[in-house]
């Protein structure tokens, strides 16, 4: 019955919870280092016949517990490091009181309650309650929360939890209590608690049944002018969700708190949720665009949980994608429909394709519905949330999106108040579209991107062009497909659309040949990658060309230009000289003057990554890459000098606000930018010392700034310097400036531990750990150096993390997961750095965990 700290959680194992506590009055004295908590649970017997109660605690200090008001007597309960056991409860029905104590200042974990800044806050999900408070801390285990706080009201004046606000009292004594009632029942990972020093900026939206709600922001003192696009979010995205699902939000009162230590991005708490402050905080001088975006993205995820993920919840962390494939399917569709939805899905698939395919080939690979965890923080992967949402997106295609709509209804109002599994959902939607879906549910429990295969042949008798696509992968999990492809000429018009289902491993399709003679068609499959699959076929180059000018579907249309890139690398590593060139330089020539779209034309201009041609190509020699890489882009600098140039002037007036106009004009000035400063003849470097120097905007400034790096300009220096003397109080801005030192280019070790030392740099604070660390694990070049000093760095960071903060600790140890593909000795070294850290005496569940795996793929 007891929870071990070691023990593996399996999926088959799953059993309902025993006992159920419906309802919860917690109590919270608040002081900085002792915290009282106090929790009077009503207990009931949920299974057939009495079993142990089991309260899940972890680092708590315990104080007390009664049952009915009666103190139990030490042989009734056993405390242990992980909960306390009541091996024979004496009844199905009771009150069960319980008091602990904790030190919020001393807990750097960021997981439980704990300080940031000049306030006290919460991070539960999945199971940072047990550190708060003994309790049944399992999302089956749904609560009404009543909830007491009380202390200081000069260090506390703020006090705030879920749901609406019932009294609040100020003594003479200075002591001030607050009690906050919660209507919906929800689990303990729902649960927030905020106490500090804040200042409230407020708004309000008007509902489409006409109700007000108010909306409130705190953020810490300073901020309060960069709230307004945060607000604004919030607003497009309650909007959103009433006129595309018919969702309207359930309290009078939606509270966002912006939070400068945070492990992650954001949490959608009930009515209150908690945020990154850098997902919070901008305005047109200190964020990018791409800032922007994201606040816009992530208010609106964690607005669109309140109904996907709190109103209907999950039975077990197991069915985690149930909730977060979902919203991140809703976002990405939000966004779809707030900015450009070729552009917005070109950037989910670079996403998908740069982050998710790799964990799915690596040692990390595991189904979006894990069969076992460890540690669940260790789960909150892009395979969950982003390979969850391509399976939700294939679930509207083969539906269709007006059933998608209904089957969320229908969805949502048939499991309210419940906690779920992914078959509610799968099943929501089959009655909604009147039939099953064959295979669907295996994308649930296969890991890997299916690589699909298409062989051409040619049928003489027919006159036609038969292509096999094949499933190559495991059969034991047969997948259902949706393909959506076209058909063009050899002038690149269009002939045929068509969404073919494909159910099993096997389809074929037959093409009429376009002349007598037997020309093949041109077939993109796949479109706007309709299923995540990485396709496998060969194509010409010059099909691929009249695809990357010619296809109507602009994702696919990009990608198509993608794949003459990686193509020309396939072929001059194969070679070991540079190829010709000039395909690529005549698809280019064609896309100035079209009149495109001027952030697509940007994304299509911008010049893939290391990483990213690494991982598509499947080479791992980074420096040669990297020579490589440095060589295409010079042709095309100097090909197109003149065409850059235009492009910059013409959009070097931007005015600093977020309209599509505006935001493609800086995009498209930037890329032009970063090709001029390729220009071997280093003339236009001042030109970006210039547009850093007269920004109006923070894209143009950090442009600036990551290129001269990236160029290792001479100029750089200044750059570095400059930024920073303008910047220094911005810890946000200071956030971009870090990784960019660190982020491009051979040797930034020596870099990173410069910058560790500099005194606005601090291990505890997760975005400083994310800004430096991460971003150096992240450039190949750096990292992945023979002589293994990258690898030596890094882990000797993981090591000092484990103390402060396993999750951080944990998820900088993934990035070791390419090393098993890496050249010479440095398999090797990886193996020795990695080894040291499972031998750690305090090695977290959390950090062994994802050290052992990695370890066991080498
Ligand atoms: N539910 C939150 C979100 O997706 C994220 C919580 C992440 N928790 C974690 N332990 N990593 O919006
Ligand atoms: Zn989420």
């Amino acid at each position: 019955m007891t929870s071990s700290s070691s023990a593996i959680h399996k999926l088959e194992d799953y059993k309902p919870t025993p006992w159920l506590t419906p309802s919860v009055d917690l109590r919270f004295d608040l002081d900085l280092h002792l915290t009282v908590v106090r929790a009077e649970y009503e207990v009931v017997l949920s299974a057939n016949q009495r079993e142990p109660l089991f309260l899940n605690g972890e680092s708590l200090d315990f104080l007390s517990i009664r049952i009915d008001g009666t103190i139990l007597d030490p042989n009734e309960y056993q405390v242990s490091p992980v909960g306390i056991l009541i091996p024979n409860p004496p009844k199905d029905k009771f009150k069960l009181s319980v008091e602990n104590r904790i030190n919020p200042a001393g807990n750097t974990s960021l997981e439980g309650l704990y300080k940031s800044g000049s306030m006290l806050c919460t991070q539960n999900e999945p199971e940072g309650f047990r550190k708060i408070v003994y309790s049944i801390d399992r999302p089956d285990n749904m609560m009404r929360f009543r909830v007491t706080i009380s202390g200081d009201g000069t260090l506390f004046p703020i006090m705030l939890s879920n749901g609406n606000p019932i009294s609040e009292n100020t003594f003479a004594d200075g002591k001030k209590e607050v009690v906050w009632e919660d209507p919906y029942l929800k689990p303990s990972y729902l649960f927030a608690l905020v106490a500090g020093e804040l200042v409230e900026t407020k708004d309000f939206f008007l509902t489409m049944s006409g109700r007000e709600v108010t909306l409130k922001i705190f953020v810490e003192k300073g901020n309060e002018e960069k709230v307004s696009f945060a607000f604004d979010s919030l607003k497009k995205a309650m909007k959103w969700d009433e006129d595309t699902f018919g969702l309207e939000y359930d309290l009078d009162l939606f509270m966002i708190v912006a939070v400068e230590d945070f492990n992650m991005g954001a949490m959608e708490n009930k009515g209150l949720n908690l945020f990154n402050a850098k997902l919070v905080l901008a305005d047109k001088k200190s964020a990018t665009d791409e800032s922007f975006e994201a606040i816009l993205a992530v208010i609106a995820h964690e607005y669109f949980h309140n109904w996907t993920g709190n109103r209907v919840t999950l039975r077990n962390w197991f069915n985690l994608t149930l909730k977060e494939g979902l919203t991140v399917f809703r976002d990405q569709w939000f966004t779809e429909d707030m900015t450009d939805p070729a552009v917005k899905r070109i950037k989910d698939v670079l996403f998908l394709k740069e982050f998710q395919f790799p964990e799915d080939q690596g040692p990390m690979s595991h189904p979006i519905l894990p069969k076992s965890y460890k540690e669940m923080n260790n789960f909150y992967t892009v395979t969950v949330y982003e390979k969850g949402a391509e399976v939700i997106r294939l679930v509207s295609e083969l539906i269709g999106r007006e059933n998608f709509k209904k089957g969320l209804k229908h969805y949502l109002s048939k499991y309210d108040g419940q906690g779920v599994t992914f078959e509610e959902f799968i099943s929501s939607m089959e009655e909604v579209a009147s039939h099953s879906i064959p295979n669907l549910r295996n994308w649930y429990h296969r890991s890997g991107t299916p690589l699909i295969s298409v062989k051409e042949t040619y049928s003489q008798d027919s006159n036609e062009w038969v292509f096999d696509l094949a499933d190559t992968g495991s059969s034991e999990y047969p997948l259902v497909f949706s393909n959506s492809l076209a058909v063009f000429n050899r002038e690149g018009s269009l002939l045929k659309e068509e969404r073919r289902i494909m159910t099993g491993d096997r389809d074929q399709i037959r093409l009429p040949a376009l002349d007598e003679t037997g020309t093949k068609p041109i077939v993109s499959f796949f479109r706007s990658l309709s299923s995540p699959v990485r396709l496998e076929y060969k194509q010409s180059e010059e099909e691929i060309q009249i695809l990357a000018k010619m296809e109507t579907d602009g994702v696919s249309k990009f990608f198509a230009f993608q794949n003459l890139v990686f193509d020309w690398f396939r072929k001059s590593l194969a070679s070991g000289k540079e190829e010709n060139f000039s395909v690529i330089l005549d698809t280019i020539s064609d896309s100035f003057g079209k009149g495109w779209d001027k952030t697509y034309h940007s994304f299509y201009l911008s010049f893939p990554g290391l990483t990213q041609i690494s991982e598509s190509v499947g080479c791992y020699e980074f420096q040669k890459l990297s020579d490589l890489r440095l060589k295409a882009i010079q042709k095309i600098t100097t090909t197109f000098t003149p065409q850059f140039q235009t492009l910059f002037e013409e959009n070097r007036k931007t005015i600093p606000i977020q309209t599509k106009e505006e935001i493609g004009k800086r995009r498209l000035k930037n890329t032009a930018l970063f090709y001029l400063l390729h220009d071997p003849s280093k003339k236009f470097e001042r030109l970006a010392m210039m547009e850093q120097r007269e920004a109006k905007h923070m894209s143009e400034e950090v442009s600036a700034l990551k290129y001269l790096l990236e160029v290792d300009s001479k100029e750089k220096e200044n750059s570095v310097n400059l930024f920073f003397e303008k910047w220094q109080k911005d810890s946000l801005v200071l956030d971009v400036w870090f990784a960019a030192q660190v982020a491009s280019g051979e040797n930034r070790t020596q870099v990173a531990e410069e910058l560790e030392n500099h005194p606005q740099f601090n291990i505890r604070n997760p975005n400083k750990v994310r800004s430096l660390y991460f971003s150096l694990a992240r450039n190949p070049l750096s990292f992945h150096k023979e002589d293994g000093s990258g690898y030596d760095f890094i882990a000797d960071r993981i090591k000092r993390l484990n103390e402060i903060n396993p999750q951080m600790a944990a998820a900088l140890t993934k990035l070791f997961s390419p090393v098993s593909k890496q050249k010479g000795e440095l398999p090797k070294l990886a193996k020795k750095q990695l080894e040291s850290i499972a031998s750690l005496p305090n090695l977290s569940k959390e950090l062994g965990e994802i050290v052992v795996t990695i370890l066991n793929s080498l």
